[in-house]
């Protein structure tokens, strides 16, 4: 039995595992059907006939490599093309953590076709029916390591493709954010810390020990702050005010950019 048709729908990319099945589940709980997006087509239509079962969602299986070039466009013309989209998850993502002189070079193309192209492409694609029908959202899940550049690695992962991926999620969604204010469409980007996922045993490293939040946690934050207007969502950060004091530093450093003389610590004698 398929949900009514007047349903909101919501496609999750990353919906196979962790976070984005969450997203699926608190989704189809709350009243969306849902296009569940990954490589795993097993794992997918086995989530999709519990969600149909148990939330009366109508749930619909995209099998797809975000990182081939053929695969995404396919699910960029199912975004592109549906006029009940109410809701994209860029969720879909990796580690690929390594020190970047011994990464392999698909490692490399592999985080940032997944991190970057496949956001923007997927958002490119949903954005202008959404704006047409003046509702909408889009979520882009990235990290913390979003913030990390100027920290060393150790204890942190050696991380330099993967942290500058997910801070292209965030400075993109912050600057889109802005472009779509008034056109009753909202973006957000999450920056989860560490979550228990498959997220680290992919990447052969066992966490368990470590104290990490749920995914169910990170989808709760998130729908709350999405339901708040936040553009910005970090789950685990208690003084939010902090968010917007690294906003007021970012503006007062750009102010540079209309300054046309050279600081004071570049002038030679
Ligand atoms: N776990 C953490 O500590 C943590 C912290 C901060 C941010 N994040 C971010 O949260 C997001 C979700 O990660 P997770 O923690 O839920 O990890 P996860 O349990 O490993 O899930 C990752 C999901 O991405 C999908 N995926 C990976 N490569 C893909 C590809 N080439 N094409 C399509 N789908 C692909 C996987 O599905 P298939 O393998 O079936 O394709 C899976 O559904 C990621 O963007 C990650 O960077 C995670």
């Amino acid at each position: 039995m398929s949900g009514p048709r007047s349903r909101p729908r919501a496609l999750i990319t990353g919906a196979s595992a962790g976070i984005g099945a969450a997203y699926a589940e608190r989704l189809a709980r709350d009243g969306y059907d849902v296009v569940l997006v990954a490589r795993r087509r097993d794992r997918l239509e086995a989530l999709a006939e519990r969600l149909h079962r148990e939330a009366g969602a109508h749930a619909e299986v995209l099998a797809a490599d975000l990182t081939d070039p053929g695969a995404l466009a396919q699910v960029e013309a199912r975004a592109a093309g549906d006029e009940s989209l109410a809701l994209l998850v860029n969720n879909a993502g990796f580690g690929g953590y390594g020190p970047f002189v011994q990464v392999d070079p698909e490692v490399v193309d592999g985080l940032i076709d997944i991190h970057i192209r496949a956001v923007a492409r997927l958002t490119r694609a949903a954005l202008p029916g959404m704006v047409r029908r003046r509702a909408g959202g889009v979520i882009n899940v990235a990290s913390l390591l979003a913030v990390s550049g100027p920290v060393p690695p150790d204890p942190l992962p050696h991380r330099a493709t993967y942290a500058g991926a997910k801070a292209f999620m965030l400075t993109f969604t912050q600057a889109l954010a802005g472009e779509l204010t008034g056109t009753g469409v909202r973006v957000q980007v999450v920056l989860p810390g560490l979550v228990a996922t498959e997220f680290h045993t992919v990447l052969g490293m066992d966490l368990s020990a470590r104290p990490r939040m749920t995914a169910a946690d990170v989808v709760t934050a998130s729908l709350a702050a999405f339901a708040r207007g936040e553009v910005t969502c970090v789950p685990a950060l208690e003084d939010a005010s902090l968010l917007e004091r690294l906003a007021e530093v970012q503006r007062s450093v750009l102010k540079a950019a209309t300054t046309p003389t050279l600081a004071g610590r570049y002038r030679s004698g």
